[in-house]
């Protein structure tokens, strides 16, 4: 949430904030600012709204040449999305400018602090106060703005990424991180900080990863890191594995048109070098020790919103392989539950940007109760796999679209690796078994292209129910998850009334929202795995039918008795029944794109919303 960039080297800083601040904004778009040193002095421009809005108006107010500076883009949390709320904020004595991404805690202490000692306030935000605590601590600190950010960071509470500048010392960036991203780009002849590596991914392949309450010092030809009390830290180098063009639109007209096409590739991608010539499944990347893997007792998965879906997938997977107890929980309730877990759990946390703030809060926990903790994440170098014991990459590239698609598959992917390796760990699944599924996992980016290459009646469906006023999803076993899935993506991306069910669920309550015309997407279990699913969801439509929905169904090929049920039927490959959210996903994936495109929204930046949310 909120996205940053600091830029300080040869090159006019303006167009390298602005480009990364593109790249940036799929983290908030709620208003976009830029500060740069000239002349000895701040010039900071900032508006409301998207970053075409700040463009407009550095069109029609430029700002001077300059090679140091910062730019943010806000997805509001203290204050609305207005011209005065924007970051950057600037001290009263326009000595120090300041962006932020979290949320400081202390705020409201802090805010009543600075206006008893006469300071004027001109924004709601809890950064502002960042602004005037810096420019009030600087004379004391010898005006080092160093010196100054370690002792304001000392003072604050909750999580933050701070980015300042002082144009006393104008070839300088300071950066701080508590619990928020931020990420250090390795030029030759200039330096860059960011959220993400995408912002700087054009300029440099070479990054740092910052640790917890750590700050950095960015000059163009010098970068220091060191902890709040101002020990040297030696920072993790990482290269970036993915080019630029991987964080544009390639020829797509939106990046999640993008992102579901590129889905076979990224299925294909989480499961490379994943199987040992032997047709051992290796996962020697994730560095738990296969004795602590033989002594877990119970998994619980914690992971929120499409993540969260994904767990729920695993959880059916993982059970069955394994016969392992799986709890799925929503991180959000995780930590403030008293959950019982403790050094014989494995806790796994989903997260694609591995930034998200429930689920490392959830980690932490887990981590505290002495469980063993695997990450499943997307973004290399981010606190969530830093933090836990293990990690398993799902190398689905980067998900631009705030709605996750290719990362959903992805996880999916990671979490049965693992259910899979533990069943050989333990023992508990012959040799063959495993074999088997694995050989159906590597046939999935086969199946999931042939979904995309029969997408076009989805389409023509999303235009046709554009105007229902609610759509429901239903499902039964894995089905279930994809059902949630498909409302949230419907939820998120076409903002109509959208629910998810378990099939069997729905005659407990939810059938009174059934009346004449309710769109109802059925995701339809193989008649050829269990039968007996098919027959019971068969029943569940009829139910719903009888009241006057209309049925959309998601079955596979040669399911030819769904016909006789349904009002319109879309075909997914045949696969076997644990494989069916890989492919069942993408149709729905297409109908919230197709239908939020109808109704002429924004797809790739639903309002409210932000990838990567890092506050609780
Ligand atoms: C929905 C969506 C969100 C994320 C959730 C977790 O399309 O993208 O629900 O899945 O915010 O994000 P990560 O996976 O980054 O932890």
């Amino acid at each position: 949430m909120c996205g940053i960039v600091g830029y300080v080297g040869k090159k006019q800083a303006l167009e390298v904030v602005v480009a990364g601040l593109r790249r940036m904004e799929y983290r908030g778009y709620d208003s976009a600012g830029i500060a740069v040193i000239s002349g000895g002095h701040l010039e900071v421009r900032k508006k409301a709204g998207k970053l075409v809005n700040l463009q407009t108006l550095l069109g029609s107010d430029p700002l001077p040449n300059s090679t140091t500076g910062i730019g943010h883009t806000r997805w509001a949390t203290h204050g609305g999305p207005t011209d005065s709320n924007a970051h950057p904020h600037v001290s009263e004595d326009g000595t120090v400018a300041v962006i932020h991404n979290g949320i400081i805690e202390n705020f409201a202490e802090l805010r009543g602090e600075l206006t008893a000692a006469g300071v004027t306030l001109t924004s709601e935000t809890d950064t502002e106060v960042v602004a005037h605590l810096l420019a009030k601590t600087l004379p004391a600190a010898g005006n080092d703005l160093v010196a100054a950010m370690r002792q304001v960071c000392g003072r604050l509470e909750g999580a933050f990424t701070l980015v300042a500048i002082d144009p006393r010392q104008p070839d300088l960036v300071v950066g701080a991180r508590r619990n928020s991203p931020l990420v250090v780009g390795v030029g030759v002849g200039e330096n860059f900080l960011a959220s993400d590596v995408s912002a700087f991914v054009d300029h440099t392949r070479n990054a740092l990863e910052l640790g917890q309450d750590q700050i950095v010092v960015l000059t163009a030809a010098s970068i220091r890191v060191m902890d709040f009390a101002g020990n040297p830290v030696e920072a993790r180098p990482f290269t970036i594995d993915w080019d630029a063009s991987a964080v544009e639109k390639g020829g797509h007209d939106l990046f999640m048109l993008k992102e579901i096409a590129e889905q076979p590739k990224a299925v294909a991608d989480a499961l490379l070098g994943r199987v040992g010539n032997d047709g051992r499944i290796q996962l020697d990347e994730m560095g738990l020790d296969d004795q602590a893997l033989r002594d877990i007792d119970k998994v619980v998965v914690v992971a929120c919103g499409t993540a969260a879906h994904a767990g729920m997938v695993a959880k059916y997977a993982i059970e069955h392989w394994t016969r392992i107890p799986v709890e799925m929980e929503l991180a959000s309730e995780f930590r403030y539950r008293d959950p019982i877990v403790n050094a014989r759990s494995l806790v796994i946390a989903i997260s694609q940007s591995g930034e998200t703030m429930d689920t490392l809060m959830a980690l932490r926990h887990a981590k505290d109760q002495g469980a063993k903790t695997l990450a499943i994440c997307n973004t290399v170098g981010s606190s969530i796999p830093r933090e836990a014991d293990a990690v398993i990459y799902t190398y689905a590239g980067p998900e631009i679209a705030v709605a996750s698609t290719k990362a959903f598959l992805t996880q999916i992917i990671a979490a049965y690796l693992v259910g899979l390796y533990l069943a050989q760990v333990r023992e508990v699944m012959p040799g063959e078994d495993i074999a088997a599924v694995l050989a159906d996992l590597a046939d999935m980016p086969g199946k999931v292209d042939l979904v995309l290459d029969t997408v076009e009646p989805v389409r023509a469906l999303a235009r046709e129910f554009a105007g229902a006023p609610s759509v429901l999803f239903i499902g039964r076993h894995v089905g279930f998850p994809v059902a949630l899935e498909g409302a949230l993506k419907l939820k998120e991306l076409a903002y109509m009334h959208a629910e998810g069910f378990a099939a069997g669920e729905l005659k407990h309550g939810p059938i009174a929202l059934i009346e004449d015309g309710v769109p109802v997407v059925v995701i339809v279990p193989s008649p050829a795995g269990r039968a007996i699913l098919h027959d019971k969801i068969i029943s569940n439509i009829q139910e719903v039918r009888a009241r006057g929905a209309r049925i959309i169904a998601i079955a596979e090929e040669g399911d030819e008795k769904i016909n006789d049920y349904a009002d319109h039927v879309i075909r997914v490959p045949v696969v076997p029944p644990l494989m069916a959210p890989l492919v069942a996903t993408v149709p729905l994936q297409v109908f919230a794109c197709e239908m939020a495109t109808a109704k002429g929204h924004d797809v790739d930046q639903p309002r409210n919303l932000a990838k990567s949310v890092t506050v609780e």
